[in-house]
């Protein structure tokens, strides 16, 4: 009896870890493509550190702007922004809503940001 509750528990805690392996791997794929698409699209400006360029482009680490409303962020990736203080080019044209879905991601919880993912659904009911 005493044998195969330790059984049972190695199996149990077996499972819990395959599970846990399982969403770190979800979260890191979503990652890895928002990186790669960060690294390609956006690093040349806003840098890979997040940090931008004073007064040239703005820093994406430690941005409110960038952890706070989700429609906000999806917004200015799809379509981009002119301000005086530069041209955000829009990425409609080039990124699909996936890639985009996975770059807002990647820049709501890189460096020290914490904010929700974002999903290509999301992504869709905003582009037009
Ligand atoms: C050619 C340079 C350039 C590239 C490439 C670029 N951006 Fe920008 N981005 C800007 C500039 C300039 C602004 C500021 C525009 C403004 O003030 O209206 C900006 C603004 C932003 C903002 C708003 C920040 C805020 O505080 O309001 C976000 C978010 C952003 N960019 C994300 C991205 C992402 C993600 C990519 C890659 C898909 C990207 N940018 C690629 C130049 C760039």
């Amino acid at each position: 009896m005493a044998k195969s509750n330790i059984v049972m528990l190695s199996v149990g805690s077996l499972i819990l870890g395959v599970l846990a392996v399982a969403a770190a791997q979800e979260k890191s794929a979503s990652w890895q493509q928002g990186e790669k698409v960060y690294a390609a699209r956006c690093a040349a400006c806003h840098r890979q550190n997040g940090q931008g360029l004073p007064n040239v482009f703005p820093a994406l680490a430690k941005n409110s702007f960038v952890t706070g409303d989700r429609q906000g962020v999806i917004q200015i990736i799809l379509e981009g922004r002119r301000s005086s203080i530069g041209r955000m080019p829009a990425w409609k044209a080039i990124l699909n809503d996936q890639e985009i879905a996975a770059v807002v991601t990647y820049i709501r919880q890189a460096w020290e940001n914490q904010a929700e993912a974002v999903t290509p659904e999301q992504v869709a009911a905003q582009r037009r």
